[in-house]
């Protein structure tokens, strides 16, 4: 199926998913996320595919978030529908999808971008890749589960400091933090990602799927975490600072936050 953001190739039964809108630094908007979970879908269903592996087209960015001019001015309903939709669609598909899927990440992985890597099972990252979650600078929160699968993956220290500063972090910093399984120079991570399916793909296709349901399983305590995190993420879009945050990075300047109440 030929998609408009994406470009995918099956080769050796493995699923690539590019998504391909370079010149926004594959900023998700809506279109691409109903093609995301369209092209995932179908991957799933195909029983000739043994592992997915997603990347973002050209050298700069895997995906540099959530595409900022879609939802300047959402306001609270639309905020929370923008974040349940995008998690039940395309987030906790790829969570709880029973083949690998894996994330490489050959460059900026920023909000959703990064919130698509931690919804993979495994993220392998180039040299040059920079994380973060920086939705605080736009008066907002994560709202694709980056609260709650960042603390799952890296703990409550770390996730309180990369989600309340927004600053980017490099491939080694996240590698020491446990964010990535592996950091490869830039030419090898779809390699290595297709590496890691291979191995995988020598196993028993359901002692895999069931050893996903159970590693999962071991995180549902979070569950209420994901229905805070868009009920907190939607009252963001009440806010002053919400328009202000966003009002700032359309306009290319620095946003300047009230601190009265
Ligand atoms: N949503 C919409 N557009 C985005 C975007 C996003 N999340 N991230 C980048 N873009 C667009 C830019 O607006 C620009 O478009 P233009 O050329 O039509 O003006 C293009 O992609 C290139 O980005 P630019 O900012 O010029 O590149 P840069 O090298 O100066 O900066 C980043 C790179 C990643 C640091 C910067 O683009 C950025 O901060 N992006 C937003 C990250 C973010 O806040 N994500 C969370 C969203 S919830």
């Amino acid at each position: 199926m030929a998609y408009q953001y994406l470009l995918t190739t099956v080769e050796d039964g493995i699923l690539r998913i590019t998504i391909n809108r370079e010149q926004k630094l594959n900023a998700l908007n809506r279109d691409t996320l109903k093609e995301l979970n369209q092209a995932i879908e179908a991957g799933l269903k195909d029983g000739k595919i043994m592992g997915v592996v997603i990347t973002g087209a050209g050298e700069k960015a895997f995906v540099a978030g959530a595409d900022i001019s879609e939802f300047a001015n959402f306001d609270q309903e639309q905020g929370g529908d923008l974040a349940r939709s995008g998690q039940a669609e395309v987030f906790n598909l790829i969570h709880q999808a029973e083949k690998p899927i894996i994330a490489a990440i050959n460059g900026f992985a920023l909000g959703g971008g990064l919130e698509i890597a931690m919804a993979c099972h495994i993220r392998i990252a180039s040299h040059t890749a920079r994380m973060g979650l920086p939705e605080v600078s736009l008066g907002l929160i994560p709202g694709y589960g980056g609260t709650q699968r960042l603390t799952q993956l890296v703990g409550r220290g770390n996730a309180m400091e990369l989600i309340l500063t927004g600053n980017m972090i490099n491939a080694e910093k996240a590698l020491q933090m446990g964010l990535v399984n592996h950091v490869v120079p830039a030419d090898e991570v779809i390699s290595k990602s297709e590496e890691i399916i291979n191995d995988i793909a020598k196993r028993s296709p359901r002692a895999v799927a069931a050893a996903i349901r159970a590693i999962n399983a071991a995180l549902v305590a979070g569950e209420q975490g994901f229905n805070i995190e868009i009920d907190e993420f939607a009252k963001c879009f009440g806010t002053a600072d919400f328009k202000e945050g966003v009002s700032a990075f359309l306009e290319r300047r620095q946003p300047e936050f009230s601190r009265e109440k």
